[in-house]
């Protein structure tokens, strides 16, 4: 774990030469949302590549950088695209990044992904503000040594960390209040994570709805553990890119199969909602 921090430690001093300015907000956008980033002002793009021991994402839809920059004046770190537990990065990797954008200086981080609909009346192309989260993957972010060092703030860092706030309700309000602002509803979901990469079978999705979750995905839990390990404030949206397994659409008697493409599709069709509440949302966190 003194490992990861020194590790962690060079990727954000390799960043700050490339990147002078310091980000406040970090943003983690998913499949079929990282176009997000060309809202970035005077953009300084790293290739996850060139900075020391960051994981590369192998996922179609997942370009691998990271933009530096402004968005309404804000400083901004934007990962356009991630790793995945599944990929088989262990978790240090997966959530390497996250504790970077700390280090970096980042105090808010938004995560963004695309997720299965496990409501018939959170339709395919919702974007819901995720109020919660059960994690399923079976692993822990925060597993192994504790390294207090990663706490951004007094009273962060500790081995036991509370969740019951992981969502801030601060953030959810102010985003839910500018849909509204912006003509659309923005929902608010629980989110129910699985490690994948296989979709979710009918039986499961059933199971999961006992459970109280209203969406379903393979990332995002991992990141936001260590945004709370580290005092980060944590915003998560997603995208219904998809009806879960088994789950009609509204008006439709039978479920269809899902596709990875149709993950990337959806998420094109409603970049422009997606990007409009960001821009206005972001000078306001
Ligand atoms: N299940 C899991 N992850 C997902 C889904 C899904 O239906 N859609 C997009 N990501």
């Amino acid at each position: 774990m003194t490992d990861l921090y020194a590790q962690a430690q060079a990727a954000s001093a390799y960043i700050r030469a490339k990147a002078p300015l310091q980000p406040s907000l970090g943003i983690i956008l998913g499949s079929g949302l990282g176009d997000f980033a060309s809202q970035v002002q005077s953009p300084i793009t790293i290739p996850y590549a060139e900075i020391p021991h960051f994981p590369q994402s192998t996922v179609v839809g997942h370009s691998g950088q990271l933009v530096l920059g402004t968005i309404a004046g804000v400083p901004v770190a934007v990962m356009q695209g991630r790793v995945h537990a599944y990929e088989g990065y262990p978790m240090p990797q997966v959530t390497f990044p996250t504790r970077v954008l700390g280090l970096l200086g980042c105090t808010t981080l938004i995560v963004t992904n695309a997720a299965g609909g496990i409501r018939p009346n959170i339709p395919q192309g919702s974007l819901v503000a995720i109020a919660d989260h059960i994690n399923l993957t079976g692993t822990n972010a925060a597993l192994g040594p504790n390294e207090p060092r990663f706490a951004i703030a007094p009273g962060f860092g500790e081995r036991f960390f509370d969740m019951s706030t992981a969502y801030s309700p601060h953030l959810r309000a102010l985003a839910i209040a500018e849909a509204a602002r912006q003509g659309f509803t923005l929902s608010e979901g629980v989110y129910l994570a699985v490690l994948g990469p296989s979709f979710e079978t009918p039986a499961e999705i059933r199971a999961f709805r006992t459970l109280g979750a209203d969406l379903v995905g393979m990332s995002t839990v991992h990141e936001v553990i260590v945004a709370r390990h580290m005092g980060l404030q944590v915003l998560g949206l997603s995208l219904v890119t998809n009806m879960a397994a088994g789950v009609p659409s509204l008006g439709q008697d039978t479920a269809e199969t899902i596709h990875h493409e149709e993950v990337m599709e959806i998420g094109r069709r409603v970049e422009r909602q997606f990007t409009s509440l960001l821009t206005a949302l972001i000078p306001q966190l």
